[in-house]
């Protein structure tokens, strides 16, 4: 490994919300960003190497049905995420490993290529 002087923080999964103009109203889904980022932090899941990295972007791709977001390292996809339907990600899915099959729609195959 090189020692260029980065240095990787770990952490168990990472969400990426899109907080773009085309897939939802941006107040929409950069209230859900913050709201996320409230809950994670309540629930002490913003820090030490368990914690849930979160990110936003301005556009994920879709531009469709959001607010979207993507959750690694699974790659499993949500649309028309809410208030309630964030609140189940956070804890049926970043908590419990079971993704929220109702809101997802789209899901990275496993093995590449497919
Ligand atoms: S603007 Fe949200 S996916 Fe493109």
């Amino acid at each position: 490994m090189s020692s260029s002087g980065a240095k990787f923080q770990p952490y168990r999964k990472h969400v990426i919300m899109c907080v773009g103009e085309s897939c939802s109203s941006p107040e929409v889904s950069g209230s859900l960003y913050e709201a996320l980022k409230e809950r994670l932090k309540a629930l002490g899941l913003h820090q030490g190497p368990e914690r849930i990295h979160r990110s936003k972007s301005s556009c994920l791709g879709v531009c469709q049905g959001g607010p979207v977001a993507v959750v690694y390292p699974e790659g499993v996809w949500y649309q028309g995420l809410d208030r309630d339907k964030i609140e189940r990600v956070i804890q049926e899915h970043l908590i419990q490993n079971q993704p929220v099959a109702e809101c997802v729609f789209h899901q990275l195959s496993e093995k590449p290529g497919e």
